[in-house]
């Protein structure tokens, strides 16, 4: 079978493996090059959130960089069967596997709900069978716009919306090449709440609740888990938004996790990142635009990171630092983004940014090819006429 790229607005429908498997290999080879001084390197990482973007880089850089760590990767992906060829965070944990056997490390790829009881359950065991009984490091680096309610069964539903007034904003259709104006309404009260219970720091405590219940975390064990705010432009579809007052409520839930972890002199952390195409950013309406200025700006100065160099400099540079952090203790890797000489540059763009010269102004091109190659298209390596062999995908398992 010959698969093609099958994009639905924001949306790929198809993914294609090989291209996957590249996406992977590189980001090994960028972590495989780095260094670190520190002896403090975690060696056992849980990672939720681990098929894609941040929570794979994440993997990926402590795997193959030198931390060489053992890891955990839980993950919410589909699998090939006759409805599809299955996500390509699937084919992402497939090939994570596949070269960390090679290098000789342990990894285990849980997939499923992670805000249900039985994931956590599974996860347990494999900490025990793994990973020797105890983690150094918890990643959490979930993206998602629903969350089952443990009580009701119910679901929560985050919205992307301002809070207070309307919001006109542009954002992209990668199916039909165009910036569409939007017009966003204010969030009600609900949407609010629901949003924080999606996207707050309620089911990253909870987690830390049970692993510290079950006693599965080290002495002086870390964890992370991953946050925007960006700069004025985008406060008032983000940080001043639904999703900003989720972020904050993540943000205090660090100083929660922080008493829960006095015990075992274990640490919360949050790293503030900078805005990057990835399955769950292309979602949010108004940021586009933003995103085509900045990539251009970036790139022209040499400073445009993907999700593997943001997490190669989180682990191997900015952790390490504990002065370098902001006055509210987070972990700025978003620092370059923020640069007054980056901003003001991408400010000049987005005030010529029209429908009509959005791919002229920005770099359109640089931001649909990281869309595309998220699901495995568009790498120049990969022969895409090559025929796929679907029998023998039914047959890889994360
Ligand atoms: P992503 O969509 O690439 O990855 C999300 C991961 O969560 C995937 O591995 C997915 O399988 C997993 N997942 C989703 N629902 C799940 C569930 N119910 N059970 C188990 N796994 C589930 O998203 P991302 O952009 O890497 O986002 C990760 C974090 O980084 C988020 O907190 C996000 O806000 C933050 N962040 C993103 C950006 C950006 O520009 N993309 C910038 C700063 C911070
Ligand atoms: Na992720």
């Amino acid at each position: 079978m010959i698969i093609q790229p099958q994009i639905q607005g924001v949306v790929a429908r198809s993914c294609h493996p090989f291209g996957c498997q590249a996406a992977v290999s590189e980001q090994i080879a960028k972590s495989q090059t780095q260094q670190s001084s520190s002896d403090a390197l975690p060696k056992r990482v849980l990672i939720l959130g681990a098929s894609s973007g941040f929570g794979l880089a994440s993997r990926i850089a402590l795997a193959f960089g030198p931390a060489k760590a053992d890891t955990i990767g839980v993950s919410f992906e589909r699998g090939v069967s006759d409805k599809g060829i299955g996500s390509a965070g699937w084919y992402n944990n497939i090939f994570f596997h596949q070269a960390a056997e090679q290098d000789e490390l342990v990894s285990t790829n849980i997939v499923g709900d992670a805000f249900s009881s039985e994931i956590r359950e599974q996860v347990a065991k494999a900490i025990e069978q793994d990973l020797g009984g105890q983690v150094d490091l918890v990643v959490y680096s979930l993206a998602t716009g629903i969350r089952p309610n443990p009580e009701t069964g119910e679901f929560w539903r985050s919205a992307i919306r301002p809070v207070g007034e309307s919001v006109e904003g542009y954002s992209v259709n990668f199916e039909k090449n165009s910036l569409d104006k939007v017009s966003l309404p204010p969030a009600t009260e609900q949407e609010i709440d629901e949003t924080i219970k999606v996207m707050g720091g309620e089911d990253w405590l909870s987690w830390m609740q049970f692993l510290t219940e079950r006693n599965l975390l080290a002495k002086g064990c870390e964890t992370v888990a991953y946050s925007y705010i960006g700069p004025e432009h985008t406060h008032a579809i983000y940080h001043k938004g639904t999703l900003g007052l989720a972020k904050t409520h993540l943000h205090h839930t660090r100083d929660d996790i922080n008493t829960l972890l006095e015990s075992i002199k274990g640490n919360a952390n949050i790293a503030v990142c900078k805005a990057l195409v990835t399955k769950a950013s292309v979602f949010i309406p108004g940021l586009t635009p933003y995103l085509l200025a900045l990539y251009r700006v970036m790139k022209d100065k040499g400073l445009h990171e993907g999700c593997i160099e943001q997490m190669n400099r989180l682990f191997y540079g900015k952790w390490h630092d504990a002065a370098d952090r902001d006055a509210e203790g987070l972990i700025r890797i978003d620092d370059w983004e923020l640069r007054a000489d980056i901003q003001l540059e991408v400010n000049a763009l987005l005030a010529e940014m029209t429908s009509e010269n959005f791919d002229n102004i920005g770099d359109y091109q640089g931001v649909l090819g990281e869309f595309l190659q998220l699901n495995g298209f568009a790498f120049p390596s990969v022969d895409y006429n090559q025929d796929v062999d679907i029998e023998a995908l039914k047959a890889l398992h994360p």
